[in-house]
């Protein structure tokens, strides 16, 4: 077994270190240096075909559902069309608009997952075309959908996920930039922009986690906190979420993600000293609005440590302590961001004994409704 997790202590851990290659893999055939637009062989995404969808549902569950929800955003914005991102056993349980001019996206890291099948299923009935955004090849959604994308993270062991989250941020990326291409709403200028930054992730990645001791050190410190609050806005919020469940998932602590402006309205009055936020800065068009967010909560005795955009000196001046990653375009941030939320989790989990790859309760592909 201990070969198998090629020297690293947890699977979870060889797991994180594989996303440089796991992103390069997903990207690779796809888009390269000289590329003007994005390669998806066999999906059809063609003008005609995207032209008359009128409106996009992402389906997912866990994890696979907060890169849905980074791929409505980015989905809207680069293509300006409506977005819904819903879990799957929500969705399927009430009644959505779906006919022959919806597309539905489903996220699946397993291709099995019971409610997301059932989605897909129901979508198929009514009309909808579906495509598939699944890691392992030939499972059930797989074979199911109508278009498949297949991330390319290879097997993930560990229960929690880690690099299958990484892979399907990847493939929302491209599916943005694709679709938003064929609609005419991504000029070559920009496509280049993109692509390029695109380019650059897999060794940005690589840069978070030579600094990986750093945050191993805050994950000492924060050790007995009580409960942790992660918030951002926009794009941080969906990492919010990620990085909330990755963290009850390994180290069973009480965690919530909220969007920064609505801590406010609410969870704020569960703050004492001994918890810990977590502010997310990936996004900085809101920086100011974020910081005095931040501040708000530190004035009412908790730890407060960022992760945020290098260079950025005013987070670092409203923190405790702070975890850069490097510059990216805005649209890209969520990964590097998530990089050290998985890396914090894990330490947490170890340094409180947590079975790390196997937790309590927890299942690596939920088959039951
Ligand atoms: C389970 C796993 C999660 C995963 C979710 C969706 O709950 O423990 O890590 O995110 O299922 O799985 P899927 O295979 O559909 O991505």
């Amino acid at each position: 077994h201990a070969a198998e997790k090629g020297g690293y202590d947890h699977f979870m851990l060889k797991e994180i270190y594989e996303q440089p290659k796991v992103i390069r893999d997903t990207l690779l055939g796809r888009i390269g240096k000289d590329s003007t637009e994005v390669q998806l062989d066999g999906i059809r995404l063609d003008k005609e075909t995207m032209e008359k969808i009128n409106k996009v549902y992402i389906v997912a569950c866990g994890t696979a559902y907060y890169a849905g929800s980074v791929g409505k955003m980015l989905l809207e914005a680069q293509a300006r069309v409506p977005v819904v991102a819903d879990v799957a056993s929500e969705f399927r349980y009430r009644d959505p608009i779906l006919d022959e001019n919806t597309l539905m996206i489903v996220v699946s890291q397993s291709g099995e997952t019971a409610d997301t099948l059932a989605a897909l299923r129901m979508a198929k009935k009514a009309g909808a075309r579906v495509l598939g955004v699944v890691n392992v090849v030939g499972s059930t959604i797989a074979r199911e959908a109508d278009d498949v994308f297949y991330t390319c993270a290879g097997p993930e062991i560990a229960v929690a996920s880690t690099k299958a989250y990484s892979a399907q941020l990847v493939a929302m990326y491209l599916l943005s930039m694709k679709i938003g291409q064929v609609l005419g709403k991504i000029g070559d200028e920009e496509f280049a922009v993109l692509r390029d930054a695109l380019l650059e992730l897999p060794e940005k990645v690589e840069r978070v986690l030579e600094n990986a001791h750093l945050v191993e050190d805050l994950a000492r410190k924060n050790l007995h906190m009580k409960n942790v609050f992660y918030i951002g806005r926009g794009l941080d919020y969906a990492a919010a979420m990620e990085g909330a469940l990755k963290i009850k998932e390994v180290a069973y602590l009480h965690a919530e993600s909220y969007p920064a402006g609505e801590l406010k309205h609410g969870p704020i009055a569960l703050i004492e000293e001994g918890s810990l936020l977590m502010g997310l800065v990936g996004q900085e068009a809101l920086l100011e609005k974020t910081i005095s967010n931040i501040k708000e909560v530190k004035a009412r005795g908790a730890n407060v440590m960022a992760i945020a955009m290098e260079g950025n000196e005013e987070i670092r001046l409203a923190v405790d302590d702070a975890i850069f990653v490097p510059r990216t375009h805005p649209n890209f941030t969520t990964l590097l961001v998530n990089i050290p939320q998985q890396l914090f989790a894990y330490h947490i989990a170890c340094g409180l004994g947590r079975d790390v790859d196997k937790p309590r309760n927890l299942a690596k592909s939920v088959t039951v409704e």
